[in-house]
């Protein structure tokens, strides 16, 4: 199998106790420890409660990771997405996974780059918090992520991450059912990128 198809795991749980901290503050909450984690991996194959989709507005399919969840989880959930009226930039709407592993599918749309001062940041965090809401409220305990716009919408990666992980990290405790997040990255280099982020050491900011 390709090295894509591989997956190079590498769990990076937060710290359980800083995070049961966190969740204790929600009285009557039992505190799960939240794993955040990043993988090297087609998303299509990933057995979870919900997968991500990085989608456009329309959410009739498109190329990219879009293009080949709508191949894995085959036509009845274009039949689906049809019937959601498309997705705003920054939002997120479920829907079943169909022939995929995963049970649901998360559609996001993200934003298309420009140059960071067009919105694009608070799009992107927006995109992050909003599937995890969504998740949420379905009940859901384990999603992975593509990374979303930081492909065909040309988002810089080493610029999406930090706002991918530290949305995360914001949303998440607030539901204490999710705990399982998953980066699903489509190359080593992107892994590189979030290993050090969940890791903790981006010695980059360091070295500054
Ligand atoms: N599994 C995991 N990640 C993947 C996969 C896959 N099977 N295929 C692609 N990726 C990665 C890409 O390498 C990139 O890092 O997903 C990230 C997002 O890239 P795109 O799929 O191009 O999505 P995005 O940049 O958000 O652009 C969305 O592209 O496909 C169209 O319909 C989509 O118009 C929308 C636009």
């Amino acid at each position: 199998a390709s090295a894509r198809s591989a997956t190079c795991t590498y769990s990076s749980a937060i710290r359980a106790d800083d995070n049961a901290r966190a969740r204790a503050r929600i009285p009557g909450l039992i505190a799960m420890p939240l794993h955040l984690r990043a993988i090297c991996a087609d998303i299509t194959t990933l057995a979870l409660d919900a997968i991500v989709n990085a989608a456009n507005s329309s959410l009739l399919g498109g190329g990219g990771v879009d293009g080949a969840i709508h191949r894995a989880a085959g036509p009845e959930l274009l039949r689906e997405c049809r019937l959601l009226d498309g997705c705003r930039v920054g939002d997120a709407k479920l829907t079943r996974g169909h022939r995929l592993p995963a049970r649901h599918v998360i559609h996001s749309v993200g934003p298309v780059w420009q140059d960071g001062r067009h919105g694009e940041p608070e799009l992107l965090a927006s995109c992050y918090r909003r599937c995890i809401e969504v998740a949420a409220a379905a009940g859901l305990s384990s999603i992975a992520f593509p990374g979303i716009s930081t492909g065909a919408y040309g988002y810089p990666v080493e610029l999406a991450a930090p706002i991918a992980v530290t949305s995360v990290r914001t949303a998440a405790p607030l539901h204490p059912g999710l705990t399982d997040v998953v980066f699903c990255c489509y190359s080593e280099q992107h892994l590189a990128i979030y290993q050090r982020l969940l890791d903790g050491c981006d010695t980059d900011s360091d070295a500054r």
